[in-house]
């Protein structure tokens, strides 16, 4: 599975680049209002420089003419940047436009199975089932994360499933077992992937135990 970044901050892109094992980012309109700057293609140009993987940019059209014309902007960005589109009529057309030409996309604010589906058949890179939101709804977001992923298979689309809108790292697991491509989570999430409280105890433990090694080498050398 690939982990992306979902946010459009610098620093923490840079933290989380630097752990290794990064694969890309994923930014919209609302991760970028977080921020202080208001230049969005230099921050997805210097996301890019950074993660050296894909990084999604969000068009912000009803129609897929201006979709297509701000989609093809962004890709002369960076070998990098995959188009992120709504999933709408509009923006389906706009998928297979973009994907005639080559450029990768990203259809998001999927909630359904049949969008999913829709969003294959158009030629999408990516799609984004946004998990969190239909849980947050009282629905089971990570069903049309498995719908999807069987879906696909079954009919051998090549469309990657991206687990978006992640709240927690137990989303991040059951994403993996189902078998999705990408899972982009916030970075808080993804440090705390790292995490366990065993693995601190464990650490903490051992340096006392080498601590105690180093005090009887002291007493040896000095007899
Ligand atoms: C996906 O690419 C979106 O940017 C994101 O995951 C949305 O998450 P949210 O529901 O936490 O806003």
């Amino acid at each position: 599975m690939k982990f992306f970044l979902d946010t459009a901050n610098i620093d923490e892109i840079r933290e989380g680049a630097a752990l290794g094992v990064l694969d890309g980012v994923t930014t919209n309109p609302s991760l970028m209002a977080k921020e202080d700057g208001d230049d969005y293609p230099a921050v997805l140009k210097e996301i890019c420089d950074i993660v050296g993987g894909p990084v999604s940019a969000e068009v912000v059209a009803d129609e897929s003419g201006e979709m297509i014309r701000q989609g093809r902007a962004f890709a002369r960005l960076s070998e990098h940047i995959v188009v992120k589109i709504p999933m709408t009529p509009e923006g389906m057309k706009a998928v297979k436009a973009l994907s005639a030409d080559d450029i990768k996309t990203n259809v998001t604010l999927c909630f359904s199975a049949n969008q999913g589906l829709i969003a294959a058949k158009a030629g999408a890179t990516y799609i984004s089932p946004f998990i969190g939101r239909l849980d947050d709804a009282g629905m089971d977001g990570m069903q049309v994360v498995a719908d999807l992923v069987d879906i696909y298979e079954r009919y051998a689309f090549r469309t990657q499933v991206l687990a978006a809108s992640i709240r927690h790292p137990m989303h991040v697991v059951e994403a993996a077992r189902l078998g999705a491509d990408v899972s982009t989570m916030p970075y808080k999430i993804f440090q705390q992937l790292f995490k366990h409280p065993l693995t601190d105890i464990g650490i903490e433990l051992f340096n006392r135990d080498w601590a105690k090694v180093m005090e009887r080498r002291k007493a040896n050398v000095r007899r």
